[in-house]
């Protein structure tokens, strides 16, 4: 089997190859990313380089994208976006032309090569807010997107849709809570916590701190996906949750307690815009349908992802001080704007 994932540098994408590869071995990836500031090459060292091709591409680029599928693929895995809410907040051009317009780039190149399936990843921000006693989120909810970001991420499940609707293009979309584990770029809350609390920074902690998460460990997530590859119905929706809901301050304290920091290094600071208060995901369908369940509890995946952390010091390290921006160039001879 060879299936083309996109976005596979970053954080769910590089785990979800790490974790295919060593359950499938006959498997072969090609990874294509345009390895943006999120991309990095270092999150796919160790995978075995017989099964993993790495192109550098864009996928608002047909050419790049038509080169990746090549002489075809029996899937597309597309993880490849923009991600991070505060920056599309401050711009949200890219999410915008990567997320809406490489989407539909995609589902075109892959119509045209006739791939036979297409695992679309989006996320529970599509649905919007939830009140703090509603139930949890179901795939027909209707979509209520409340950031550049989630409102993108919601017009690429559209386009999945209406491509399925009108072409019978051949997708299934997942959508799923907030992950955590190796690997994630620490702009985002859970890394960010954990290496200042290694460090001893401050750790800044938007509003009240009592808006809710849903969090779900990546490798739960990346046997999500391989389910949802293999078994999921076309045309459908997979919620994808970890029944793991916690304050941002709870998941703070935990960090800095593992960490061995002090929880005054928790520094309230002003509110993100437009701040969604809980998501929370049922999936109910993906269990019942799939066989799908969560291996990780909270307490067992967030100490063990601090022990990454702590054990891998040079690879967030490189992150932080830009240095894992010339790895590229030492392995491949080019350079990275
Ligand atoms: P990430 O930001 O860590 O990685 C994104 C990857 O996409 C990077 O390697 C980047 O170089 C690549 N990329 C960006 N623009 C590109 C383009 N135009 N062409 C090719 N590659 C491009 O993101 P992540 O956290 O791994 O998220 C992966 C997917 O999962 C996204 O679609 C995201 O919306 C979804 N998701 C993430 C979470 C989460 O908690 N991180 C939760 C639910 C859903
Ligand atoms: P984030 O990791 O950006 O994911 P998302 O916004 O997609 O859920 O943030 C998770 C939660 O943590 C969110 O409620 C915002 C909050 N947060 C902070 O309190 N401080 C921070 O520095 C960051 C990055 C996030």
């Amino acid at each position: 089997m060879r299936i083309l994932v996109t976005g596979g540098a970053g954080f769910i994408g590089s785990n979800f190859i790490r974790w295919a590869l060593s359950d499938h071995p006959q498997l072969t990836v090609v990874n294509l990313d345009a390895l943006t500031y999120a991309g990095n090459l270092q999150n796919l060292e160790g995978i075995p380089a017989a099964h993993h091709v790495f192109m550098r591409g864009d996928i608002r680029r047909r050419e790049d994208v038509d080169g990746a599928i090549g002489d075809g693929v029996d899937a597309i895995v597309h993880f490849a976006a923009e991600t991070h809410v505060d920056r599309s907040i401050l711009a949200a051009d890219d999410f915008l032309t990567t997320n809406v317009l490489g989407t539909q780039v995609l589902i075109e190149a892959a119509r045209r090569a006739g791939v036979p399936r297409f695992v679309h990843v989006s996320t529970d921000e599509v649905y919007g807010s939830l009140a703090p006693d509603a139930p949890a989120f179901t795939e027909t909810d209707p979509l209520e997107p409340n950031s550049p970001y989630s409102a993108s991420k919601a017009a690429s499940d559209h386009l999945i849709r209406a491509a399925f609707h009108t072409f019978q293009f051949p997708a299934v979309i997942t959508r799923c809570s907030n992950n955590y584990g190796p690997y994630q770029f620490p702009e985002k809350f859970v890394p960010l916590f954990v290496t200042n609390a290694l460090t001893g920074e401050p750790c800044p902690l938007y509003g009240d701190g009592e808006n809710v998460r849903d969090w779900l460990h990546v490798e739960d997530h990346a046997r999500a996906i391989w389910a949802v590859l293999e078994r999921g119905q076309l045309g459908e929706v997979y919620n994808v949750g970890g029944h793991a809901e916690m304050t941002n301050r709870q998941v703070a304290e935990h960090i800095l307690d593992l960490a061995g920091a002090p929880r005054s290094l928790i520094r309230p600071v002003a509110d993100r815009p437009g701040h969604d208060r809980r998501y929370a995901m049922n999936p109910d369908k993906l269990e019942r349908e799939l066989g799908w369940t969560p291996k990780w509890n909270f307490a067992d995946g967030i100490a063990a992802t601090v022990s990454w952390y702590r054990t891998h010091e040079d690879w967030w390290r490189a992150v932080k001080s830009g240095a894992y921006r010339d790895y590229y160039e030492r392995q491949y001879g080019g350079r990275l704007s």
